[in-house]
């Protein structure tokens, strides 16, 4: 019987230094009403300086673990999805894996930017579904505050860090839960529009983050339906059967302009913008973790995952959790 990678538990993680908008007001030329209006973001969370992105993937893995009810012994393929790792190497993941007390397995980072959980979902779930691993870490975590540019208002205004985590385990159970299909593009064409300005091949430093945000915003309303629509095609499942959307958080009008254009319901979308802002890799994972331990995703339902970001990179996943 073919194997599927099942999704037994998820969690996450937020710094507890919240910034707020009106904070941000008195750093650079904005206002909480721009902030609000043209993002939907009213707050996001810092990491204090100790915090590692390391150290967030880590508390949220823990949590996920703790869903699956699973053991980090258990564990033999971490993915740690982040464009901000620790250092340039090793891997996050390795200090993860070893923080955890993973012994085992094959640990790696996956660069997609904000894509990067989608990403690396499909990549655990290709490592399970081939019988290469039998349980996977597949986290997202971010710290963005350390390459925001705190001086550009049209940037400084949107990321934050956090972290989240599932547990993927093979399966070989009759069941329907699991990765159902997952789609996933990059177009290097566009690779100036969002980008970090350093990097130790090309000028020897970690660089800020540039994005020239409304052509992003155009890209992103079009490629994230598309992926949408692509995933559903090669599940062979409509739209209309998802029980639960869970975008990449970057802006709510992006979520708002997605749902009216495929005509999926709002209360359908989990939103988590307003309080995460936009976390890069950790947003999918965080929101998904938040409506699953409000009761809102049950087990057996249907979410479609969906993220766009620097590459630019796109892509989505359908699974039965
Ligand atoms: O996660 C990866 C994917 N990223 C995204 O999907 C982000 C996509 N982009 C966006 O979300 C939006 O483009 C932004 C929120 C970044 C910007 O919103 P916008 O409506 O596209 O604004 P804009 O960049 O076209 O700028 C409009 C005006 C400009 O002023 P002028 O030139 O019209 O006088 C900006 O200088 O808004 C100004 N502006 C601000 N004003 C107050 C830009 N940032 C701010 C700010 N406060 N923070």
């Amino acid at each position: 019987m073919a194997l599927r990678s099942v999704l037994t538990g998820v969690g996450s993680y937020l710094p507890e230094r919240v910034l707020s908008n009106a904070e941000l007001a008195k750093r650079v030329d904005t206002s909480d009403e721009w902030i609000t209006e043209r993002t939907g973001i009213r707050e996001r969370r810092i990491a204090a300086d100790d915090q590692r992105t390391s150290d967030l993937a880590c508390e949220a893995s823990v949590k996920a673990l703790e869903a699956a009810g699973r053991d980090a012994k258990d564990i033999d393929l971490i993915i740690v999805a982040t464009a901000t790792p620790d250092l340039t190497f090793p891997a996050t993941a390795a200090r993860v894996q070893a923080e955890l007390g993973v012994s085992q397995g094959a640990a790696f980072d996956l660069q997609a930017v904000c894509s990067g959980f989608v990403f690396a979902l499909a990549t655990a779930d290709n490592f399970l579904a081939r019988g290469q691993a039998k349980a996977a870490l597949v986290i997202g975590a971010e710290t963005f505050s350390r390459i925001v540019d705190w001086e550009d208002r049209g940037t400084c205004v949107l990321f934050g860090d956090g972290a989240g985590a599932v547990v993927l385990e093979a399966s070989e159970e009759d069941g329907d839960r699991g990765v159902i299909s997952t789609f996933l593009r990059t177009d290097g064409r566009m690779h100036d529009l969002l980008y970090v300005d350093g990097g130790p091949s090309q000028t020897q430093s970690v660089g800020k983050l540039r994005m020239v945000g409304n052509a992003v915003f155009r890209q992103a309303v079009e490629h994230i339906s598309g992926a949408m629509l692509e995933a559903c095609a090669r599940a062979g499942i409509p739209l209309d059967e998802v029980d639960w959307f869970v975008p990449h958080q970057a802006n709510q009008r992006i979520l708002d302009g997605v749902a009216r254009k495929l005509g999926i319901d709002v209360d359908k979308v989990v939103s988590t913008v307003a309080v995460h802002g936009n976390t890069s890799a950790a947003s999918v994972p965080l929101a998904l973790d938040v409506a699953t331990r409000d009761g809102r995703i049950k087990k057996g339902d249907l979410v479609l995952m969906e993220a766009l970001g620097g590459g630019l990179t796109w892509g989505a996943a359908l699974v039965r959790v």
